[in-house]
């Protein structure tokens, strides 16, 4: 009779001993089952040679869009000869299809990629409001600018200058297609400028455009976190160009590279990070600040990341920007607009955003025909997807100023007023992602937390069932067991008492 009694014991101990693995496995999932995720997301997003996320990286399996908007000028005479207000027809979009490649990549040993960017365009006449060969009349880029640099050199210069503006019958405002102003046409003084100036200074080309020489492979090198090492600097930016810093600015914080391209990001982002896309022509890093979550393509949920509304803001307002200002003051720029000079050959070019949203009404009234800013059409945003980094859509907002100083000097810009003269806005993007990785990306944001939840739920009632059930029977069989003793060593049981143990007895044997 007692060895049954041990065996059930023996059951019993067995079964408290599964219950407590299991409530240690749910203890376990809801410690540990996050951070496991986390490994295994930053496990495949690093960038290793085979991985499905490196083909996406090398080869992005999207279509990004740039859209041009020009800036027409439609009574540029008057502008220059009666002092009218200028009036402004903006045309566009633009639309050119692009595609993305990684080219000569080489895997570094210390956990780096460097690869070139091939970027080729594609106008796409079917999205577009207009054709490439639209001719559009804007100001003249490279004159403006020899002219406005001109302003604290020798008087004699500028006479020079003026002669031989005279000479080349070069006129203040251009007349081109679209086509030409994007992709590049020949320029009589940026020719002149390749033949006479001495080699250190010259200028790379002699045709101007506003994206010559960007179809094709860029001849930047670029070196990059692949995130194997370390998985908080994937996608930033090593080297750029063999460079770790920019040139250009005050202080090391403004010189930093410490960017991505703007398709990745290191992965776990939290809403109160700010996050930084470094691009060539901005000349510096740009941060993003989390704004509001939003839903993209497939219900996958993302953060919405734009820059904060001082980003360009002027020196007074926002100090920290004193570093992007080294001619120091009363040069710096105004607010809304970053002078990215010291980056295009020393021309006056201030970048903005669409519509000089964010800047000063009075720069937009300085002109008819441009339109309030809305927020919608015309800032700069990211949505990203948090837990793995991967950009979802994206609205690259930018317009190109050019600030112009008046120069009395120079006969034919005599009358050109100092202004802040905008060419172009343009908008690139990309709006949603292939199904293949938005349905990755829900699954890796959906099932996690509902995996934990029912392994949770699994293992604590469960763990917890088996727990009671067994203390439940444990407290039971030690109860009889105290009753059998009893049965062998007290003779002064009642009759009662005897016939009650003799049913226990026969219950037992039942049991058994
Ligand atoms: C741009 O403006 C000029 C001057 O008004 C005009 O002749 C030209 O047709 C305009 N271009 C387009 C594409 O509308
Ligand atoms: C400038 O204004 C005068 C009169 O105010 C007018 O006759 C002339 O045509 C205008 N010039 C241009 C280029 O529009
Ligand atoms: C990693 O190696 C590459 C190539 O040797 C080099 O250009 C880069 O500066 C290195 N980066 C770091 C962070 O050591
Ligand atoms: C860019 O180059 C490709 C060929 O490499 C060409 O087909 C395309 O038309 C070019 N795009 C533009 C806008 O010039
Ligand atoms: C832009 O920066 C350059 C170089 O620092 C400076 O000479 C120029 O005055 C600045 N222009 C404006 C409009 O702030």
């Amino acid at each position: 009779m007692r060895i049954p009694i041990n065996m059930t014991k023996k059951r019993l101990g067995y079964a408290i001993a599964f219950a407590f693995c299991l409530l240690i496995l749910g203890i376990l999932v809801a410690c540990g089952f996050t951070s496991l995720v986390k490994l295994v997301i930053d496990h495949q997003v690093a960038l290793r040679p085979g991985a499905k996320s490196y083909g996406w990286w090398s080869k992005p399996p999207v279509e990004p869009r740039i859209s041009v908007y020009v800036y027409n000028v439609t009574n540029a005479d008057e502008f220059l000869n009666n002092g009218s207000k200028p009036v402004i027809d903006e045309l566009g979009p633009y639309v050119y299809t692009e595609t993305w490649e990684k080219v000569n990549i080489v895997e570094n040993a210390n956990g780096t990629i460097s690869y070139n960017m091939r970027k080729v365009y594609q106008f796409r006449e079917e999205f577009s409001a207009g054709f490439e060969d639209d001719v559009v009349i804007v100001p003249n880029i490279p004159m403006l600018s020899a002219t406005s640099q001109s302003k604290h050199a020798a008087r004699f210069l500028r006479l020079a200058m003026a002669s031989i503006m005279d000479i080349l019958k070069i006129k203040p405002f251009v007349e081109v297609s679209v086509g030409q102003l994007l992709w590049g046409y020949e320029d009589p003084l940026l020719k002149l400028a390749k033949d006479v100036v001495p080699k250190e200074q010259k200028l790379p080309y002699e045709e101007f455009g506003l994206m010559y020489g960007k179809n094709g492979t860029s001849a930047d090198r670029v070196t990059i976190f692949s995130g194997v090492d370390d998985i908080n600097k994937y996608g930033l930016i090593d080297k750029y160009n063999g460079k770790s810093q920019l040139p250009h600015w005050l202080t090391d914080e403004c010189n930093s590279l410490s960017g991505t391209d703007g398709s990745i990001f290191p992965p776990h982002i939290s809403k109160d990070r700010m996050i930084h896309v470094y691009d060539k022509d901005l000349c510096r890093i740009l941060p993003l600040k989390f704004e509001k979550e939003v839903e993209t393509k497939g219900d996958v949920q993302g953060y919405r990341f734009s820059p904060p509304s001082n980003v360009f803001a002027d020196v007074e307002s926002n100090p920290d920007n004193m570093c992007f200002c080294p001619a120091g003051q009363p040069s710096c720029a105004p607010s809304g607009f970053f002078n990215v000079s010291l980056c295009q050959y020393d021309s006056p070019i201030l970048l903005s955003f669409p519509h000089f949203y964010l800047a000063d009404d009075q720069y937009r009234n300085a002109f008819d025909g441009i339109s309030p800013p809305e927020k919608e059409k015309h800032q700069f945003f990211i949505d990203v997807q948090p837990e793995m980094g991967t950009t979802l859509r994206a609205r690259a907002r930018v317009q190109i100023n050019l600030a112009v100083s008046q120069v009395v000097d120079i006969k034919q810009v005599a009358n050109f007023p100092d202004i802040i003269f905008p060419i172009i806005w343009f908008e690139e993007g990309v709006d949603q992602l292939p199904d293949e990785i938005t349905d990755l990306m829900k699954l890796a944001s959906t099932v996690p937390p509902k995996a934990r939840c029912v392994l949770m739920i699994v293992f604590f009632v469960l763990g917890g069932l088996l727990l009671v059930t067994a203390i439940f029977c444990l407290i039971r069989s030690s109860h009889r067991q105290s009753t059998l003793h009893l049965e062998g060593s007290n003779y002064l049981a009642t009759q009662q008492i005897d016939m009650a143990k003799k049913k226990a007895k026969e219950d037992q044997q039942r049991v058994n």
